[in-house]
């Protein structure tokens, strides 16, 4: 099936990632059928999906798909091209989720799961038609974040998910083999454990460890990846150089990295210092400034890799 073929897309699951998909696909111009036990009436889904409509717009993504619901997941996926999963992360419950999709998609169509942690052999097992099943995590939120993560067994199905999603703009990554977390949430994962253990420590307060954070490595990460950002702390030399000069002093930092408990305490502590760094602000209101930021980083993107 070519990506333009793929029409009618089902979206199982409407909480926080199932919202951006669905916003996503329709300003692309697919139909998407919705199923989420939680929902029962269009009118919420089209409350929910406007701002995230509202970016896409600001992105030139003004694509009008028609939305539907449907009372089940079988309903759902009844005539769909594509079906993008993303119920709760609970290993039992989403692999028998997955074996009803499979039963109920029409033969060729692709089933993608957005999970976060579980692995494709943790979830296919009792699907008749395993292959067709694929690993496609996004990156919250998926209508903004480029990045989908994509795992499975037939390299064909694979090649047809990454043209559909590279059709939306988005910036497939293909693992060669499966990993708990994938490659974005290790990484991500990584990053917190010590912004956790920084806390821990009381190094600083948690609104000082984001600042160190995204007024630092964070803005060279939004333009270049871990690697090549290395690259260039070599100066002329490059990551020969980098490696060389200063790899003694990344391994010194790397047997030093903190691995903390989430104890009460802990816990506490980051509940208390988020609120500080909040300031009141209300969730919606935090998530409008981030999407109101990532449309223009990806603007300015667009001039500079042009
Ligand atoms: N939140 C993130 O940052 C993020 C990012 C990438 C991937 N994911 C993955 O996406 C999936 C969903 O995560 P989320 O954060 O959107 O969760 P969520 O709790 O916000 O939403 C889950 C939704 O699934 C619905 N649901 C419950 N049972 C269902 C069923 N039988 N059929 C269909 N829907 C059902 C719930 O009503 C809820 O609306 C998970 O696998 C998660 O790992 C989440």
């Amino acid at each position: 099936m070519a990506q333009s073929s793929i029409r009618q897309v089902a979206v199982i699951g409407f909480g926080t990632v199932g919202v951006g998909w669905t916003a996503l696909f329709l300003a692309n111009g697919s139909d998407v059928t919705v199923h989420d036990p939680a929902v029962d009436d269009l009118a919420t889904l089209e409350a929910a999906l406007a701002p995230s409509l509202a970016s896409l717009r600001e992105l030139g993504r003004t694509g009008h798909g028609r939305l539907c619901l449907a009372a089940s997941p079988e309903k759902a996926v009844a005539s769909a091209d594509f079906v993008q999963e993303n119920a709760p992360e609970k290993q039992a419950f989403k692999a028998d989720l997955l074996r009803r999709l499979d039963e109920a998609t029409p033969a060729g169509a692709i089933i993608a799961s957005s999970t976060s942690s579980l692995l494709w052999s943790e979830l296919t097992g009792t699907c008749r038609d395993p292959e067709r099943v694929i690993v496609a995590h996004p990156f919250n939120p998926p209508h903004l974040v480029p990045l989908v993560e994509l795992f499975g067994s037939d390299p064909a199905v694979l090649d047809r998910a990454e043209a559909f999603y590279a059709g939306l703009g988005m910036r497939p990554v293909r693992l060669k083999k499966e990993m708990r977390g994938h490659i974005a949430n290790r990484l991500s994962s990584a990053l917190y454990q010590e912004a956790v253990h920084l806390v821990e420590q009381g190094v600083a307060s948690v609104a000082e460890i984001d600042a160190a954070l995204r007024d630092g490595p964070g803005l060279r990460w939004a333009t270049m990846g871990a690697h090549l950002t290395y690259h260039l702390g070599g100066g002329k030399g490059g990551i020969r150089h980098y490696l060389d000069h200063l790899g003694p002093s990344q391994e010194r930092r790397w047997q030093d990295l903190g691995r903390p408990s989430l104890t009460d305490k802990l816990k506490a502590d980051l509940v208390a210092g988020v609120e500080a760094e909040a300031a009141g602000r209300s969730i919606e209101e935090l998530e409008a400034l981030r999407d109101a930021t990532l449309v223009a980083l990806l603007h300015a993107r667009r001039r500079t890799e042009r």
